[in-house]
């Protein structure tokens, strides 16, 4: 895969090589994210942030990422902040975005949207979600997590096993992470959810196709002996009524007792974010917020860096970051 000057919008552009090239830049990016060092490598370049669609985690750290790499970030939030509530097209509004910056983040609720802004863009384009389609940094920064965490248990991604529940319908981050455990060896999936809101037969197509194992249930069943429990909300915002969406809100907690009866003591806790904390869903309970298979932050935290090691690549600087290293002069805490 080549990275300088592409687009990227999919994690279909991945193969394993541009996973692993992806990691090793990320893993170069940690005593920055860790403030022990800085670099001013993307001095002058600027960052257009556009998020027209609710977000905390993606926007921040898109815009983070950029500033530790010594950039600047414009943002748009909101559909109507933007004239594209006045009718202007997506393709007008990149090809007018692309001569502001040099790199443009985007999130959209339309499927396809940031496709279509691509195409429209002068400049690299980034999806940070498509409505329910894609959502692919996320699924990036999802597959490093596992593997730093299966690392810390003596495995590897190859021959894992990950249990999926909540919305798998409208979550993007599934489908996006799916398909990236699609091009590794002797993945199992289980796939729990409301039988509505179960898995797209295209998913489940790339799955089988690839030739791994999968098994669908509409209910915590037993041991799942799974390495990863992958917890996801219930994407309401994806419903046609908040009726409809209540209807399966709180039908998959997770707290310690569910998860000391269902899974093995080393299972690894993963969500993609937000939890929905309110008491009629309550879907990752604060009670194992201590549990220190609870990977949620580090989650988090390697956003930044795969973030950081995305915009090296495709602005073609990863080899050269360390070459404008600076000192770090004010408190840092550990
Ligand atoms: N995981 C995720 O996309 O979170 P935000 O919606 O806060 O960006």
């Amino acid at each position: 895969m080549n990275f300088k000057g592409s687009h990227i919008l999919s994690v279909n552009q991945f193969d394993r090589e541009a996973i692993e090239r992806v990691f090793n830049v990320a893993h170069q990016m940690l005593p920055y994210a860790k403030r022990e060092k800085r670099t001013t490598v993307l001095n002058g370049a600027i960052l257009g942030n556009l998020f027209f669609e609710p977000s905390t985690r993606t926007r921040v750290s898109f815009g983070t990422a950029f500033n530790l790499l010594g950039g600047e970030v414009r943002e748009t939030t909101g559909l109507s902040n933007s004239a594209l509530a006045k009718g202007e097209s997506l393709y007008d509004t990149a090809r007018v975005l692309s001569g502001y910056s040099d790199i443009i983040a985007m999130r959209h609720p339309d499927i396809g949207s940031v496709a279509e802004f691509a195409e429209g863009s002068r400049i690299p384009v980034i999806n940070g979600g498509d409505g329910a389609n894609e959502h692919p940094t996320q699924a990036l920064l999802d597959l490093y997590t596992i593997q730093k965490e299966l690392q810390a248990h003596g495995s590897n991604i190859d021959g894992m096993h990950i249990a999926m529940i909540g919305d798998l319908k409208h979550g993007r981050t599934v489908h996006s992470l799916s398909k990236l455990l699609c091009l590794f060896k002797n993945i199992r999936f289980t796939l729990i959810s409301p039988k509505e809101l179960a898995m797209p037969s295209s998913i489940i197509d790339v799955i089988e196709n690839a030739g791994h194992q999968y098994t669908i249930s509409q209910q915590f069943e037993g041991n799942v002996d799974a390495d990863i429990c992958y917890q996801t909300r219930i994407q309401e915002e994806r419903f046609s009524t908040q009726d409809e969406a209540n209807l399966y809100r709180g039908k998959f907690r997770l707290n310690q007792q569910i998860y000391t009866q269902h899974f093995q003591s080393k299972t690894v806790i993963m969500h993609p974010l937000p939890r929905d904390s309110r008491a009629e869903a309550n879907e990752l309970d604060n009670d194992l917020n201590l549990n220190p298979n609870l990977a949620i932050f580090r989650q988090t935290d390697n956003g930044v860096l795969v973030r950081m090691a995305l915009f090296a690549l495709t602005l073609g600087v990863e080899s050269i970051v360390s070459q404008f290293d600076q000192k770090v002069h004010w408190h840092v805490n550990s």
